[in-house]
């Protein structure tokens, strides 16, 4: 048995698409509890390659590099190999067929309500036009969960829909495929998800969300530059214009920023009184002008970034270590969906040829 294969233990399964390097949106919503998490769940990370087509089908091409970004930030946070599998999705047959025995579970109006695929349609401007595969994402993401009989998957506030509709999906199955009498459980495991305890971390616009497509993101890998200047041209209280007014704090990114990355709170606590204050100094400066609380955001998250930078270099020097370490997790997944698949289709009694 290999070592993420534990009887003992329940199962997390939780990805990514791998559309380009992952950002402080994604360590915030679930990179930060998968590094919690991996020492005591058998954990699975699909990397979402499908789920990346259906709105990227033109360019296949960029799977690759992406592949190899997203898996160099995955081990530069702390995910580390021997505990999570890190598995391909299109090398994992099973899922592409659950999703299609799935698909006669869900109605087309059940997809066009969920919030998530409807937020998406919206922003990538797909209007009437959206393809098949894209509406029907989210039945291929109860495939990706139920493939590995994950009980809990660690996501992102936003990806709460996703498990709603998974659980749907769970129960029609079990329901209409017969419950499995002696454990007194479905055939399917019924996952549950968990939620950031931070919430969801806004843009550097201030939108609900970091989004690439938006360009509102700062990357893990992003250089101490890169962040700074990204950081200098955040959004704050539009109000405040002069910095010696009374500014908000509450939905100000900077400040959601540093409750979530700066570790001195005192000085966030500080922080905050004097821009809900406002007013000048003896000399007629701004007592706390926006300026100065994004140049100690900056500080506070370079400091944050930096030990995953230095680690990400460090593996990336090895070109063949995320080729490697894909190879061995996709196969422990496999493996696993395997199993999943055998009882499914006995659930279905469509395993003709098995005596
Ligand atoms: N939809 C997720 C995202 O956009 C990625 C994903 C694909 C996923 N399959 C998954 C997340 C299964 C959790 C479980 O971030």
């Amino acid at each position: 048995m290999s070592s993420s294969q534990e009887p003992n233990k329940k199962r997390i399964l939780t990805g990514d698409r791998p559309t380009g390097k992952l950002h402080l949106g994604h360590y915030v919503g679930s990179l930060a509890n998968r590094v919690k998490l991996q020492d005591d769940y058998e954990t699975y990370i699909l990397i979402a390659d499908v789920q990346a087509l259906t709105d990227n089908f033109q360019t296949p091409e960029m799977l690759r590099a992406n592949i190899r970004e997203v898996v160099l930030d995955y081990l530069a946070v702390g995910l580390d190999p021997k505990k999570c599998a890190f598995v391909i999705q299109s090398l994992v047959p099973e899922i592409a067929e659950l999703t299609i025995f799935y698909m006669n579970l869900v109605t087309v109006a059940r997809l066009e309500r969920n919030p998530t695929v409807k937020d998406e349609m919206k922003q990538k401007g797909f209007g009437d036009n959206v393809n098949a595969g894209f509406l029907c994402y989210p039945i291929s993401q109860a495939a990706d969960i139920t493939a590995f009989g994950a009980h809990l998957v660690p996501v992102g506030e936003d990806q709460r829909p996703m498990i709603e509709q998974t659980q749907e999906i769970v129960d029609r199955f079990n329901r209409l495929y017969g419950e499995d009498k002696e454990t007194d459980s479905g055939i399917l495991v019924r996952p549950e998800g968990m939620y950031a305890e931070f919430g969801r971390l806004p843009g550097t616009d201030g939108a609900a969300k970091m989004s690439k497509t938006v360009g509102n993101v700062i990357s893990l890998s992003d250089d101490e530059a890169t962040v700074t200047q990204k950081v200098m041209g955040m959004y704050t209280d539009p109000n405040r214009l002069t910095g010696r007014e009374p500014g908000n704090v509450e939905g100000n990114p900077v400040f959601t920023y540093h409750d979530a990355f700066n570790p001195d709170k005192e000085r966030v606590a500080e922080l905050k009184e004097l821009y809900r204050k406002g007013g000048e100094n003896e000399k007629g400066k701004p007592l706390l002008g926006d300026v100065q609380v994004k140049r100690e955001l900056a500080v506070a998250l370079n400091a944050f970034l930096e030990p995953i930078r230095t680690r990400r270099e460090e593996f990336a020097r090895d070109e063949n270590l995320v080729w490697d370490v894909v190879q061995d997790g996709t196969a422990r997944g496999h493996q696993r969906a395997a199993e999943v698949m055998d009882a499914v289709r006995g659930a279905m009694k469509i395993d003709y040829l098995k005596s």
